[in-house]
């Protein structure tokens, strides 16, 4: 049995506690890797305050009676330590980073191209090892989930093969860990699930980790106009510094200003990337855009919330569409090591994203300075 320390959410709401977590022996198809830095994305924090959930039948599918006690952390690099028998795909000394939707290559989903979509990520929210199906991470005698299947909050990581990504020897490890999700994620809800095309005004609703993502892919794909929403002036104005062409405190705001840049046309995309989705957030992106335009929801909302408010008469009669994202829509291990050659070629203006370094311990502190707006991305450093 392998000990070692994690840092975990022992029930809704309840903060995260470095705990010493026990660990089966990892199977013929797990991995074990020594974490380097974890990245704190948003979406641990939804897990932790109830905002990722699931109705009951859903737990009883995945065969969970709780999503708790977890092991937070789902954006992570680290070096593989040892991989099992079956294992074909990584050695020792890999440097690798986590994903928090496995790709199985071979479903319907991963087969078509969409490895995003990989029925695999059914298990995602909860459940024991995809490997083998038994529960191998204990903490006190009670099983525990890993949010993602991967629980990166942990000195040693061990999960799936599946749910990790093979990266070169030669990018910041720092970087690694924030491209595996949060600039993934924003780089497709803009460039991929956005069809951001060269000339196109595009709205970022939303400065965080993701938010920059989402900049980041507008950049990429020629838009010419891009409007950073923050009610954070640290956030718009990083945000302004990395490649927006101007700054709004809230959507309102951001009305006019697209009102006046465009002598009100309105933009051909706004992607929303604010800490939580509300339904009413709708109400206000749509009149942002323009005939044709289209909204991608990039956060999470809460998953019991089903009211949206939306004109259904602007929505048709201004042939407008309003788009879902898992991942920014495209496959992580195309995506990821795409980012990251981009990264080491100049080409992805990463520097910066990453403002403050935590160590496990004061993981609390590094979701605290997250709500309060001190930095775009924290993360933890092993
Ligand atoms: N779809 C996916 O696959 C996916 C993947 C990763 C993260 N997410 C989600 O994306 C969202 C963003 O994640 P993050 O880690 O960047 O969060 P973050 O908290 O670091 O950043 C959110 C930013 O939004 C700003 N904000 C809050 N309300 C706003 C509003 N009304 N208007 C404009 N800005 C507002 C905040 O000031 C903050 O700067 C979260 O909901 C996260 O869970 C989704
Ligand atoms: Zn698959
Ligand atoms: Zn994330």
């Amino acid at each position: 049995m392998i000990k070692t320390s994690a840092a975990v959410c022992r029930n809704l709401n309840e903060p995260w506690t470095v705990e010493t977590v026990e660990i089966d022996p990892p199977g013929p198809r797990d991995v074990s890797v020594k974490m380097v830095f974890a990245g704190l994305c948003h979406s641990d924090e939804h897990l932790r305050l109830g905002d990722v959930g699931a109705p009951p039948e859903v737990l009883e599918m995945i065969g969970v009676e709780s999503l708790y006690p977890v092991i937070g952390g789902h954006e992570g690099a680290g070096i593989v330590q040892e991989v099992g028998a079956e294992v074909t795909d990584l050695k020792p000394g890999d440097r690798v980073v986590t994903i928090f939707i496995p790709s199985c290559g071979h479903c319907f989903w991963c087969a078509s191209g969409r490895q995003h979509l990989c029925d695999l990520g059914a298990a995602t929210l909860a459940g024991p090892m995809m490997s083998d199906g038994t529960w191998r991470h204990r903490l006190g005698g009670q099983n525990l989930n890993r949010m993602g299947q991967v629980g990166s909050f942990t000195d040693l990581l061990v999960c799936d093969a599946r749910s990790l990504v093979k990266i070169s020897e030669d990018v910041p490890m720092d970087i690694a860990a924030v491209v595996s999700c949060g600039i993934a994620t924003g780089f497709g809800s803009s460039a991929n699930r956005g069809n951001v095309r060269p000339g196109e005004i595009v709205v970022v609703v939303g400065c965080g980790g993701v938010g920059h993502g989402a900049l980041l892919g507008a950049m990429a794909a020629g838009a010419e106009t891009i409007v950073a929403v923050d009610p954070i002036p640290f956030k718009r104005e990083h945000a302004q510094k990395v490649g927006a062409t101007h700054g709004a405190d809230s959507m309102a705001s951001a009305q006019e200003l697209v009102s006046e840049l465009t002598n009100g046309r309105m933009a051909d995309i706004a992607v929303l990337t604010p800490g939580l989705l509300k339904g009413e957030m709708l109400a206000e992106a749509l009149p942002l855009i323009s005939k044709g335009g289209r909204v991608v929801c990039t956060a999470v909302a809460p998953w019991d919330a089903i009211d949206a408010k939306v004109s259904l008469f602007d929505l048709a009669m201004s042939d407008k569409a309003i788009l879902g994202t898992l991942y920014g829509s495209t496959s992580p291990r195309v995506q990821i090591p795409r980012l990251l050659d981009l990264y080491r070629a100049g080409k992805l203006p990463l520097d910066g994203i990453v403002s403050r370094r935590y160590s496990m311990a004061d993981v609390n502190d590094g979701y605290s300075d997250m709500d309060a707006g001190n930095t775009i991305r924290g993360v933890i450093e092993f």
